[in-house]
């Protein structure tokens, strides 16, 4: 497949500033949708390890969109909300996934595959955030960034050691 191109004259994106705040509008965005979601895959989990690292997640989100805020503040912008396809698609594939299995450790197994995807996408995505702030001289949002990068790669690792210490296993041997 090739790559397309759209002929746009997008000038929001000109400038490393311009992508920079567009990136945090988009990540604004999925941290509000994370949160729908995980209130919603909560209770369609059925491992009690992996209810109590969702729910625990659940609270950070939160401490991830008012960190959102307080950059958007102290970089002098509004706090708004850009959606993001990407992961609009992959919320369609845990939803649609949930549609065809029933709750058990396969369920679960397929919970963590589409959360692990999402959570690499927000370590990408505030380590890329990071960068810019240093580049940008905006050392003052530094930090904030720092503290959910290492938030979303721990979700991520609990997530992997809950899915390789049991569920997997247990998956392997079950149907949908
Ligand atoms: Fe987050």
């Amino acid at each position: 497949m090739q790559l397309h191109i759209p002929k746009e004259d997008n000038t929001e994106t000109r400038e490393l500033r311009g992508l920079f705040e567009k990136q945090l509008k988009e990540l604004y965005w999925a941290e509000d949708v994370m949160t729908g979601m995980l209130e919603d895959i909560i209770l369609q989990s059925f491992s009690k390890d992996l209810v109590s690292v969702l729910q625990n997640h659940l609270k950070e989100t939160a401490g991830h969109i008012t960190r959102l805020e307080t950059i958007f503040s102290a970089i002098g912008i509004d706090a708004e909300r850009q959606p993001y396809e990407a992961v609009q698609c992959l919320i369609k594939e845990v939803g649609n996934f949930i549609a065809v299995t029933r709750q058990g450790v396969v369920r679960d197994a397929g919970i963590i595959a589409v959360l692990q995807k999402i959570k690499h996408y927000e370590i990408a995505c505030y380590g890329t955030m990071r960068a810019y702030a240093i580049a940008l001289r905006e050392e003052n949002v530094v930090l904030l960034l720092e503290q959910t990068l290492q938030e979303e790669k721990g979700a991520d690792l609990l997530l992997s050691s809950i899915a390789e210490s049991h569920i997997n296993t247990e998956a392997a041997d079950k149907e949908i």
